[in-house]
């Protein structure tokens, strides 16, 4: 939003009439609106309470408070949406085969627990879901699309605790070279029916840094293939160089589930704004390359002492409590432009302040992210803390109204089983729109 900019300078604007307001005798001027300003106040909340009414008859969620919010309502337990009439028609009566691949490709994996639940398990996620879900075809004849369930994010390094990607195009490719020598599905299409996840920092290139990321590419024959990536940007890039959908980072719903269960029940949010994360005072050099490009260290530079900003550097395995209790969330670019913080803010119901020049964020169809987060440039970072005041002032309670669409937060999630309107959804409504590729509707027209 390139308008925050512009914001700050009209709140210039603002502070200077308002002055200019109250100057004569210390009175405001302008009667007529200052003596109907309660009737007009009265009337819009009185609105307001209406049509929050009509919209979703759910007492309580009109808080005045700005900054409270009632957890008790976004429980993810009681929140399965009614299920539409028809959800296959929703689909267009999409169908999807799973390959059956040996378990060293993906479940062997999961003996470390991790597995299925670090930022990048999206692999396992959505893998889990299609395989209890009514889309899913035995027939590989009438599938529409064949899921090639391989986990490449759980070779955890004993060093770093991260996961080491090193071998990801060899098992990926052994894992073609199976499917392609046993079934004759992806020769048949060269594999552009064929879906794959990869939720790394620079997608199905299998880099977390940029340059590298570039230099290797998408392997060949995942060119043609569909693939399910939280890496996006809105310009031209390498790395998503091939058909593909972004899909949120993983977060746990039950973690979520959890956090809010214990959060303080009068949903108060003490901290302004809030980030935990790696922020270096001196990043390194890589290559020509620095860290999050140094915005990371600009905000730890300009606000680092500013009482407002709640800046932690460590990690710390309760986090989420921390992000139930902040205003706004500060979601920087790392190596990659996304963040699972952008997941963990709506969630949780924390404005997220997304820095990350160009970034195409997921599922852009359903959830409205300019209604629900702020933007702000990289080379703005600075003047960050004036935005947020600014928003503060203004619209932050509008944007804490949206953010608690509990729709949003569905669609961000991926559960065990497909949720209508979850994040597995998002991916399976997404691939609806790609039908063109199914080689059994292609084939209609032409049957005699
Ligand atoms: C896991 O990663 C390490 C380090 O990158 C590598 O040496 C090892 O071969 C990988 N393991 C498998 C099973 O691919
Ligand atoms: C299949 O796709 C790959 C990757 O785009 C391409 O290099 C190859 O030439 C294609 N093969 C055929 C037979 O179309
Ligand atoms: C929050 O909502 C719950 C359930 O609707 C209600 O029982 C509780 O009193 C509310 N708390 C506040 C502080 O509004
Ligand atoms: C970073 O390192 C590269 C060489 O790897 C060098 O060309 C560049 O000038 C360095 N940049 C800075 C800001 O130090
Ligand atoms: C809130 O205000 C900011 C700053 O003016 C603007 O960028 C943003 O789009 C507004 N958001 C909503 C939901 O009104």
């Amino acid at each position: 939003m390139a308008d925050l900019h512009r914001s700050t300078k009209n709140r210039k604007g603002f502070y200077v009439k308002m002055k200019f307001f109250r100057t004569k005798n210390g009175k405001p001027e302008n009667p007529f609106f200052v003596r109907y300003f309660k009737w007009i106040l009265w009337f819009s909340l009185s609105f307001y309470f209406f049509a929050m009414f009509l919209n979703n008859h759910e007492p309580g969620t009109s808080s005045l408070k700005t900054t409270m919010i009632n957890h008790s309502h976004c429980a993810l337990s009681e929140s399965v949406l009614r299920e539409p009439k028809d959800v296959h028609g929703l689909l267009n009566d999409l169908k999807v085969y799973v390959y059956e691949l040996p378990s060293k490709y993906n479940s062997d994996w999961l003996s470390n627990e991790r597995c299925s639940n670090h930022l990048f398990a999206s692999e396992v996620a959505i893998h889990r879901a299609l395989l209890k879900n009514d889309v899913r075809t035995f027939d590989p004849s009438e599938a529409d699309f064949f899921f090639v369930p391989v986990y490449v994010s759980c070779n955890f390094s004993t060093v770093n605790g991260f996961p080491a990607i090193g071998h990801s195009r060899a098992l990926l490719s052994s894992a073609v070279e199976l499917i392609s020598s046993e079934l004759p599905f992806w020769k048949r299409s060269n594999g552009s029916d064929h879906v794959f996840v990869a939720s790394h920092d620079y997608g199905a290139c299998f880099h977390a840094m940029e340059d590298r990321a570039i230099a290797d590419g998408i392997p060949e024959f995942m060119k043609n293939s569909i693939i399910l990536q939280t890496f996006g940007v809105k310009y031209r890039h390498t790395c998503q160089n091939a058909e593909n959908i972004v899909i949120p980072p993983y977060i746990s719903p039950k973690a979520v589930q959890s956090t809010l269960t214990k959060s303080p029940i009068d949903g108060r949010r003490d901290i302004f704004a809030f980030f935990r994360g790696k922020m270096e005072v001196h990043p390194k050099n890589v290559s020509g390359r620095f860290y999050s490009k140094r915005v990371r260290t600009e905000i730890h530079r300009k606000y680092g002492n500013d009482r407002r900003f709640y800046l932690k550097r460590h990690r710390f395995a309760g986090y989420q409590s921390e992000i139930v209790r902040s205003v706004f969330c500060l979601c920087p670019l790392g190596w990659a432009p996304w963040s699972p913080r952008l997941v963990e803010s709506v969630a949780l119901g924390c404005v997220p302040v997304i820095i990350a020049d160009g970034i195409r964020l997921p599922f852009e169809s359903t959830v409205s992210w300019s209604d629900i987060s702020l933007t702000v440039r990289e080379k703005d970072v600075a003047k960050l803390g004036g935005m947020l005041d600014y928003v503060a002032a203004t619209n932050l309670s509008a944007i804490q109204r949206n953010l608690w669409d509990r729709k949003l937060q569905r669609a961000l999630l991926f559960h065990d089983d497909v949720e209508t309107g979850d994040a597995t959804w998002e991916v399976l409504v997404a691939l609806s729109t790609k039908l063109s590729r199914s080689h059994r509707r292609s084939r209609f027209p032409a049957n005699e």
